[in-house]
């Protein structure tokens, strides 16, 4: 219950109770005030139409005349003892004395020329003597006669009652009504939002799968709901996805170092000598350097995937570090026999990180020399006047559509390239890299090759524009972007112009 009175949802129902309570009684209040008014002001034009009636009859038929009247009318009014607005009359002479009339005494309103009085009068009323006060009218008339008219506020004063004893209830019943509906919408409120807060709280305790639940109304706080729920899918996502890689990191890190740790038991257990404990030292070190390159990979990947180094990145010349790493890639071409065509636009540059940039370019110029056989690897970059775009086209055995999405992540190597080094890293990379520099990553079919076979892998950037250097005359064929491009989503342009 404090709880209760402590939430957000209690102090709003309460202000917009007393904001409706107050209302409700100024209105009964304007209501009452003025009705009470309205009375009065009839009361008082009835006393004077009457007042004026009798002078009248006194102007036409004399004093006796009427003595008459006021007679008829008081006998009239004693007929009717139930009506509750009877009218007060008194004529006396000029001495004050009573003439006729319903009233005994002249009121103890002193001598008055004329004009509106007000005077208590007692009456009985079933048994009962009631004092009200009343209100009348005098006018001297000729011979210093005086006539007063008046009536008593019984009827007001029963009227005001009644209307207090109304605004009483009313007052009960709002308050009543207001505490009530305020209870229940309280009530509702707290329920909605704790639905949230005990889904929270089991996510907290670890269930991850725990969402909001929708009541289908879909007011503001379905809408919440449904954006917690959003929100909470993408963090479950990205949680299984960091609980693969780490499982991924684990096993693949487990193999070599079990390796490593077994071979150099082995050459524990065996006979010392100077010569095997110098191989397996080199063969460690070896092995340690394989572990640290995939450590390191791992590091890159992530710090690119963090986005810190978006601050401090540089314009840099595009077409120079595609340059250098077909240059640090020609001997391994040639080694394997494989001839390496580069055709590379002049001064593209791109805000970029020009380490990052290198190591991306030469991952997918590796993966093309890497796991093609026989026929060439070509590495070509061309721009338009936004974009810039890099395509490493080989003659190997190509990634099958329904993979081309898949082998962007850690550690994902296709069945035939198990044989060959590696430790699936190289495109996790490159797709970091595209991501850091607000680009993409894509691998479609080579199409220039006439057996249609081999992989183009197309990595595509928003360039620097130097005007000074821009030449948009001419045009290169590129290849459209496949759906579910890595990197960012933005579709790439057709055609680009070489520079
Ligand atoms: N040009 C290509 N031709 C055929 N298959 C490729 C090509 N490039 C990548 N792949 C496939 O995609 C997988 C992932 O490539 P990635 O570069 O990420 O890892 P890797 O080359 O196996 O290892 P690493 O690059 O870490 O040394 C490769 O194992 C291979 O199966
Ligand atoms: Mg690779």
């Amino acid at each position: 219950m404090p709880r209760f009175f402590n939430t957000n949802a209690f102090r709003l129902a309460a202000v917009y109770f007393a904001i409706f309570a107050t209302s409700v009684l100024a209105l009964l209040a304007f209501i009452y005030f003025s009705s009470a008014d309205f009375i009065e002001q009839q009361t008082d034009e009835t006393i004077d139409a009457e007042i004026r009636g009798l002078a009248e009859q006194y102007r036409e038929h004399g004093l006796a005349g009427l003595i008459e009247v006021i007679q008829q009318r008081v006998a009239e009014a004693r007929r009717t003892p139930s009506r509750i607005d009877d009218t007060l009359y008194l004529i006396t002479d000029p001495l004050l004395h009573s003439l006729a009339g319903n009233l005994e005494h002249w009121p103890p309103v002193g001598e008055r020329g004329g004009g509106w009085v007000a005077f208590p009068v007692s009456e009985t009323h079933n048994g009962v003597i009631e004092t009200d006060q009343a209100r009348a009218s005098v006018i001297v008339l000729p011979g210093n006669f005086h006539l007063l008219v008046g009536r008593d506020q019984r009827e007001a004063r029963i009227f005001r009652g009644r209307v207090t004893h109304t605004l009483g209830w009313a007052a009960l019943i709002t308050l009543g009504l207001g505490i009530v509906g305020g209870f229940f919408m309280t009530r509702n409120m707290l329920r909605k939002v704790d639905a949230v807060n005990r889904t929270s709280t089991r996510i907290i305790h670890g269930d991850l799968s725990q969402r909001v639940p929708l009541t289908g109304s879909g007011d503001e706080f379905d809408q919440l709901a449904q954006n917690l729920n959003e929100m909470l899918d993408k963090v479950e996502r990205l949680m299984v996805g960091m609980r693969q890689v780490t499982d991924n990191i684990a096993h693949d890190l487990r193999t070599p170092l079990s390796r490593l740790r077994a071979r150099l038991e082995v050459t524990l257990i065996e006979k010392p000598d100077v010569v095997r404990y110098g191989d397996a030292l080199r063969d460690t070190i070896t092995e340690a350097d394989r572990l640290l390159g995939t450590f390191n990979a791992l590091l890159s990947i992530a710090e690119a995937e963090s986005g810190s180094r978006r601050e401090s990145l540089d314009t840099v010349d595009l077409s120079e570090i595609a340059r250098d790493v077909a240059e640090l890639y020609e001997p391994v071409a040639e080694e394997k026999g494989l001839a390496l065509p580069i055709d590379i636009a002049d001064r593209v540059m791109v805000r970029g990180d020009r380490h990052l940039l290198s190591q991306a370019i030469a991952n997918l110029v590796d993966n093309a020399l890497k796991y093609t056989a026989d026929g060439s690897v070509s590495l070509s970059l061309h721009a338009n006047s936004s974009m810039a775009r890099i395509e490493v086209t080989d003659t190997g055995p190509g990634v099958p559509p329904d993979r081309r999405d898949a082998v962007f992540d850690r550690f994902v190597r296709l069945e035939g390239s198990r044989s060959s080094p590696g430790n699936g890293l190289g495109l996790s990379l490159v797709r970091a890299v595209a991501m850091l520099h607000e680009g993409a990553v894509w691998l479609a079919d080579n199409q220039s090759s006439p057996e249609a076979r081999g992989l183009t892998a197309v990595f595509e950037l928003p360039r620097v524009v130097d005007r000074t250097v821009l030449a948009p005359h001419e045009t290169a064929r590129l290849l459209p972007a496949p759906a579910g491009a890595a990197g960012s989503s933005s579709e790439p342009p057709r055609d680009l112009g070489h520079t």
